[in-house]
């Protein structure tokens, strides 16, 4: 029984022991483990601060001009020095428009700049507001084109122009010319709009919009494009290397088809260009100085109202349109004609 008890109690007191000591090695290793697990997420903090860190210099700050000029030697916009060779007539401190209506066009397209110029570019007064449309055109090397433009614009007095090869690849070029225009000789207008010849516009309900929506200044909508990635396949329109744009995505722009902007904004563009990376998409590039100025873009209205692709005509629904995209000059006067005589004759 002692022997029994010994042997009972010595296995009970090392049982204990042996507790004690599991007890005592287990809290031992819950704090290891719990040291372990602080540093572990300590680890993960860190290298989450890292990457994010990391991904904000290069992959969402865009402007990080040291460390991308260290890795990529990106030439920053030069705008078109003189003078302009063909200026509309118009005076906009004597007589501010509400809205002006860029179009981007090119020599070839006088029957698109003709039929604008008899719909939605004529408009003048739209709910008690002035409205101007002008064609942006670069120059062209045959001088007969040239002195066309020159006898166009003599004509119509609604063409600006600098001097700069008409190419698609500079309608960055373009663009920006229209924004020194607004910036030069017309910050007094409310609002710029820029779009393209084959773009119809719906002149009445943007204009109606942009007083519903009461934005006067850092105001920037259109066709929101908020996740686009650069298009690498070589084949494509919209092709753009790696060397030209080495980051991954781009920042938030509105299509080109059309995008609407308060005029402070214009001048905003104008003053930080000269210090953005060039590209020669310009919907893009106008989004890179956005990203600089820390404009965001915003929806003209809750519904859908920019359509960057072409849509099928029909009076209800063009009434509650701003935009419709690949639209020929012939459609540019059948829409027209269908929706003022259905809505305001
Ligand atoms: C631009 O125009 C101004 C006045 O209109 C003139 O003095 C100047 O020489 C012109 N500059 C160029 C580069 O043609
Ligand atoms: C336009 O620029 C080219 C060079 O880029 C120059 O040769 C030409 O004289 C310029 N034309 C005018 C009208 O300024
Ligand atoms: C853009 O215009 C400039 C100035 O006229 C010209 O030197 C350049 O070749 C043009 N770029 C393209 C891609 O046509
Ligand atoms: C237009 O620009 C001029 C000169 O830069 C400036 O003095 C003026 O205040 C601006 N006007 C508006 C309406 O912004
Ligand atoms: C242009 O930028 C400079 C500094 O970069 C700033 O002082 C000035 O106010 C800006 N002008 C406009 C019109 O934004």
């Amino acid at each position: 029984m002692k022997m029994g008890g010994a042997w009972l109690g010595l296995p009970v007191g090392q049982r204990l022991l042996a507790l004690g000591h599991e007890h005592f090695s287990s809290t031992w290793r819950n704090m290891l483990y719990f040291r372990k697990f602080r540093l572990i997420v300590c680890l993960i903090g860190l290298s989450c601060a890292g990457l994010w860190a990391f991904y904000d210099l290069t992959e969402f700050c865009i402007f990080c001009e040291k460390s991308q000029d260290y890795l990529f030697p990106i030439e920053t916009f030069r705008r078109i020095e003189g003078n302009f060779s063909q200026l509309p007539d118009v005076d906009c401190q004597k007589n501010p428009p509400f809205l002006v209506l860029l179009v981007t066009s090119s020599y070839h397209h006088i029957d698109a700049r003709m039929a604008i110029r008899q719909t939605w570019g004529k408009e003048r007064i739209v709910a008690g507001k002035r409205l101007v449309t002008y064609f942006l055109l670069g120059s062209t090397v045959n001088l007969r084109q040239q002195a066309d433009i020159t006898a166009e614009s003599q004509k119509y007095k609604d063409i600006i122009q600098k001097n700069f090869t008409d190419t698609y690849y500079n309608l960055t070029l373009k663009t920006m010319m229209g924004i020194e225009w607004i910036h030069r000789f017309c910050n007094q207008s409310s609002f710029v709009m820029k779009t393209d010849t084959d773009v119809f516009v719906n002149v009445f309900y943007l204009t109606e919009l942009l007083l519903r929506k009461k934005r006067t200044t850092r105001f920037f909508t259109g066709f929101l494009k908020l996740h686009e990635f650069p298009i690498r396949r070589r084949r494509s329109k919209w092709y753009v290397s790696k060397e030209e744009y080495p980051r991954k995505t781009y920042p938030p722009f509105c299509s080109g088809t059309g995008y609407v902007l308060s005029t402070d904004v214009a001048s905003q563009i104008y003053n930080v260009s000269e210090s953005i990376s060039f590209i020669k998409l310009e919907d893009v590039f106008i989004g890179l100085c956005l990203a600089k100025l820390k404009i965001h873009l915003e929806e003209l209205h809750s519904e859908q109202t920019f359509f960057p692709e072409r849509i099928t005509f029909s009076v209800s629904r063009f009434k509650k349109i701003v935009t419709c995209h690949e639209v020929e000059p012939s459609e540019q006067l059948s829409y027209w004609n269908h929706l003022v005589t259905e809505t305001h004759g």
